[in-house]
């Protein structure tokens, strides 16, 4: 009778979650050799539903650059044709997305350890480890609400650090995007790190006596659980505030700077749609509220994202450089060495106009137009074999990698009189 029962809840519970499927669902990577590939590239994104993985839409697309997108099963023929027709040569780099998203969480099925920092969690279980976290080491953690989402969940913020008042800090933010799931789990494990390693390692206790970490776990939070349950490859908001049928704006497309100029999109069906307005996103204005706050503390600005492998500054809206651009390249090339010390991943790095492409309303130009000299956008691994599904074995030397990265910079700014 009880296991009937279970039987029958469990019947209901597949039934009502209508996950997105993506059997045989591909991935594609072309690489646009001449103009008229590129408008070929673009026009077909007009025709045909196409996913920009990389770049992160058709606007961006130029001559000789890596472009990969996911197109559905039913959509994979049809590509395919129209690229042999034009002679536009292609990779296919996932054959079945569907088992790639399975294959994706191969790491702890252990949970008798208790909370996992080597898989992806879920935001339930995140938000009540910000909580957990902040009530048992609360000599180095704080918890703070910034702010609510779209769909009015708190946003949290994990202040760590034993400096009081207003001394120098780091602001840092993951999960602006919902599929890179991997920029979640580096603050998870950041935070770990930043715990488990105060009064043992000599650096990071002499950064946490001296500095104070903000840190928000997941911005996105509405995204975020969006693509754990409906669709793995969601990017924005929730937010339904347009007049047309799509959903969502780009938290990193809706910060208020050179807004709405340079690849955003003022469409809201664009995966790079900008919002109806500078800060119209709720998640946005909690993180630019807090930074603006803060900012005779705020030093340095970090962002997290996902894939390419590349330690990016400002500017993205703009070719220009910055008056300190020599100081950031060279702290933005001692991070790339340190994080290919350890397993010899090669990150490239340089300013997001002349690196990726030029974009407007990005978080890390608004942050170093409020006077935040040192911002870093990551894009964490890797470089597209897996893309935004990143399997769970990587998550450990990813975060690896990068903490050599955040504190050197740390240290960095922290020795620096400013
Ligand atoms: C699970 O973790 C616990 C505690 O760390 C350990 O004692 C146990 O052997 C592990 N089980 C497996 C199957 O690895
Ligand atoms: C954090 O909390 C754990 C569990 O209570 C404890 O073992 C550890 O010593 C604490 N560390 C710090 C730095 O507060
Ligand atoms: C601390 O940082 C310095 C350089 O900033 C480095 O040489 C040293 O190895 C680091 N020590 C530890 C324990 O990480
Ligand atoms: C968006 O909001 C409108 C009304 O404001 C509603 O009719 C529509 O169903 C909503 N769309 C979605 C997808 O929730
Ligand atoms: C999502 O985007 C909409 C605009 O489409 C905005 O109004 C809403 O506040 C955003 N939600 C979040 C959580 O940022
Ligand atoms: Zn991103």
């Amino acid at each position: 009778m009880m296991s009937l029962l279970a039987l029958g809840l469990m019947t209901i519970t597949c039934f009502f979650t209508s996950a997105l499927r993506f059997d045989s669902a591909k991935v594609f990577r072309v690489k646009p050799q001449n103009e008229n590939q590129v408008s070929f590239m673009k026009s077909l994104a007009s025709l045909i539903q196409m996913d920009f993985w990389y770049p992160d839409s058709a606007l961006h697309i130029v001559r000789q650059m890596e472009v990969d997108f996911h197109v559905s099963a039913e959509q994979s023929n049809t590509v395919e044709s129209l690229l042999k027709q034009n002679g536009i040569h292609y990779k296919i780099l996932f054959q079945n997305l569907q088992e790639d998203i399975e294959n994706q969480l191969d790491g702890d099925k252990n949970l008798s350890h208790g909370y996992s920092y080597v898989k992806y969690n879920e935001w339930d279980e995140i938000s009540d480890w910000t909580a957990r976290i902040a009530k048992r080491n609360s000599t180095l953690v704080s918890r703070f609400q910034i702010g609510n989402t779209f769909e009015n969940r708190p946003i949290f913020l994990l202040q760590i650090g034993k400096k009081s008042g207003e001394g120098k800090a780091i602001f840092m933010d993951c999960g602006i995007h919902a599929r890179e799931w991997i920029s979640p789990a580096f603050c998870q494990w950041f935070v770990k790190e930043a715990i488990r390693t105060y009064g043992k390692d000599s650096n990071m206790t002499y950064i946490l006596d001296n500095m104070n970490f903000y840190i928000v776990p997941v911005v996105n939070i509405d995204g975020y659980i969006w693509s754990w349950t409906q669709d793995r490859f969601w990017r924005k908001n929730r937010s339904n505030t347009s007049q047309s049928n799509c959903i969502g704006v780009d938290i990193n497309r809706n910060f208020d700077i050179a807004w709405g100029t340079v690849d955003a999109s003022k469409n809201p069906c664009e995966e790079i749609y900008c919002g109806s307005a500078p800060e119209s996103e709720p998640e946005t204005k909690a993180v630019a509220s807090f930074i603006r706050s803060h900012l005779s503390s705020i030093k340095a600005y970090l962002t997290m994202h996902s894939y390419s492998q590349m330690i990016l500054f400002p500017f993205g809206y703009t070719y220009e450089k910055t008056a300190n651009y020599n100081e950031l390249n060279e702290l933005a090339k001692t991070a790339a060495k340190a994080i290919a010390s350890l397993y010899g991943k090669v990150y490239k790095y340089g300013t997001s106009a002349s690196t990726i492409y030029p974009s407007s309303g990005c978080s890390d130009d608004w942050a170093f137009k409020q006077g935040i000299k040192y911002s870093f956008t990551f894009e964490l691994r890797d470089k597209g074999k897996h893309g935004f599904l990143l399997p769970e074995s990587q998550i450990k030397p990813t975060c690896q990698e990068i903490m050599l990265a955040v504190k050197l910079m740390a240290s960095y700014i922290l020795n620096k009189a400013l």
